[in-house]
């Protein structure tokens, strides 16, 4: 495997792969959910490109980009164990320029639901992963549907700007008793983590009710909210609503969609999502 930290170097490694090339973009603290991105494009693509950067544009002044994990020599290690060909783990000030002024903002997508509990986040994940996909310049960029608004927001994008790539989201992965894996899970209190599967169970349910013909936004998402606030150890329901699964707008009853929710316990916010079809 091998690690570029700049640029170019990075452009000079992706000039010579093998194509096609696969792209994961990570901020580091691997876990099996990531991996799995990282299979996944083991198995389609002649070489895999893995990123990993902290990116602090996407952090609010109030969240964890301090505190954010950064196990980098696990992560070496877990990259070249699934097959990864390159990495690209470059510093903040290779990634921006002194007086860098230009910013990718999305609209349409990337303003509700998490757009507007986390004000300038997708600014900055829009931003980043425009220079990624830029420099990079790979066949196929792989993202999880855990964050599955970051991928409609990301696919938006890439549309408004014609960028040549495919974008792949990869089913999330969860432990065995179904929350969603994340690398904030490690937050999360005994108790905390032994409540947080609710989400998963209130998300699964309501999707059950739907496939079993109830296509009513309204009661779908009453189903889920009072799933969730009965759990004590929740301290607050963010939002829990039925979208339409590329525009983010509430679903008008036509084409795919998504089940998603936001809590907190604590400190930490769970964000987990189910495709509804
Ligand atoms: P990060 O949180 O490190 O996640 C990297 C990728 O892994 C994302 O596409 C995310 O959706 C995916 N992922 C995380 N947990 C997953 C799970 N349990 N199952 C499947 N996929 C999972 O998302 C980001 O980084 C950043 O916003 C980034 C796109 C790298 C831009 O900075």
């Amino acid at each position: 495997m091998l690690r570029v930290e700049t640029v170019a170097a990075l452009r000079e490694a992706v000039g010579a792969a093998a194509r096609p090339l696969g792209l994961v973009p990570t901020m580091g603290a691997l876990h099996v959910g990531h991996l799995s991105l990282l299979s996944r494009a083991r198995a389609e693509t002649a070489t895999v490109a893995a990123t990993i950067f902290v990116n602090p544009t996407q952090f609010g002044p109030s969240e964890d980009f301090g505190r954010y994990p950064r196990p980098i020599e696990d992560d070496l290690r877990a990259l070249a164990d699934v097959g990864t060909d390159l990495v690209f783990t470059p510093s903040a000030a290779e990634m921006y320029l002194p007086g860098a002024a230009t910013t990718v903002h999305v609209g349409g997508p990337a303003l509700p639901l998490e757009g507007e509990m986390r004000p300038g986040h997708f600014d900055g994940v829009a931003t980043i992963v425009t220079k990624l996909l830029l420099e990079a310049q790979p066949d196929v960029a792989y993202f999880g549907q855990k964050d599955g608004q970051q991928i409609a927001v990301i696919r938006r994008l890439v549309a408004d700007l014609d960028v040549p790539v495919e974008i792949v989201a990869v089913p999330t992965v969860r432990e065995a008793d179904g929350l969603a894996v994340s690398s904030r899970n490690v937050y999360l209190t005994p108790a905390q983590r032994a409540a947080a599967p609710v989400v998963y169970r209130a998300l699964a349910a309501t999707r059950d009710r739907y496939r079993s013909g109830n296509c009513n936004r309204d009661e779908l998402e009453a189903t889920c909210g009072s799933l969730l606030a009965r759990e004590p150890a929740i301290d607050a329901v963010d939002y829990v609503t039925v979208v339409d699964a590329d525009t983010m707008a509430p679903w008008a009853g036509e084409g795919s969609c998504m089940l998603a929710a936001a809590v907190r316990m604590g400190s930490v916010r769970l964000i987990d999502n189910v495709i509804m079809d």
